[in-house]
């Protein structure tokens, strides 16, 4: 049997979600504004055109498009330099094990991500040989939740939606794999990520065994 499994990147593969954060948090100081991490939580997963529109309106704030795209740039070359010694060392813990077990047992995989750092990051840690598709947010136009990234990204597999298994870390992702009809493993906190079919703290909690049953499934 055959299951198609899409990974999210940033706090799924790697844990570039704390850059994320940092660099938006910084951006966000020289704008007066202050944001919390549980309002950090809508950002996951989001592009960087949502991401900016959601934390100037928190700070009630309109800029020129000028200003918008400028922003945007600045917070990308922020994020840039925290990534930019990144190695295989930051591949979270048992990633590369499920990956293994999904391999070895001839299951297609592909990377569903927002980002459009996602094919600098995988290479930067290695991993890039290892997916059969990737789709990151060079290749959409609707972001999470709009289910765009992972219907692309099973269609490039050749897996029906209904057939493939997401892994994310974001509200936005899991709510986007929901409504692709796919089924959501949510990696990161109950509290936060209780929409998704099931949940796991991280890959350490994921067994073979558990991946055997999806496939079976
Ligand atoms: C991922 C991250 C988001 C980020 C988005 C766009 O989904 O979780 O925090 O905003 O990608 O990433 P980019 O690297 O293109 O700015
Ligand atoms: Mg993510």
């Amino acid at each position: 049997k055959k299951k198609g499994f899409i990974f999210d990147l940033d706090g799924v593969i790697v844990d570039t979600a704390k850059y994320h954060f940092l660099a938006w948090q910084q951006l966000a100081k020289g704008l007066d504004i202050n944001f919390t991490e549980e309002e950090n939580e809508q950002l996951k997963g989001v592009s960087r055109v949502r991401s900016l529109e959601k934390i100037l309106a928190w700070g009630n704030k309109t800029i020129s498009q000028e200003m918008f795209e400028s922003l945007m740039a600045k917070k990308n070359e922020e994020y840039l330099s925290y990534i930019a010694d990144m190695d295989s060392e930051e591949i979270l813990p048992d990633v590369p094990r499920v990956l293994k077990t999904l391999i070895d047992g001839n299951q297609p995989i592909a990377l569903g991500s927002a980002s459009k750092n996602a094919r600098t990051i995988l290479e930067r840690v290695n991993l890039k040989s290892q997916f059969d598709a990737i789709v990151d947010g060079n290749d959409v136009s609707k972001a999470k939740p709009d289910p765009e990234v992972f219907l692309i990204a099973a269609q490039q597999i050749n897996m029906k939606p209904e057939d493939c298994i997401v892994f994310e870390d974001s509200v936005a992702g899991v709510e986007a794999a929901n409504t692709a009809n796919m089924i959501s493993i949510g990696i990161g906190s109950k509290d936060v990520l209780g929409h998704a079919n099931y949940v796991f703290n991280d890959f350490t909690e994921i067994s073979d065994d558990f991946i055997k049953s999806l496939i079976e499934k």
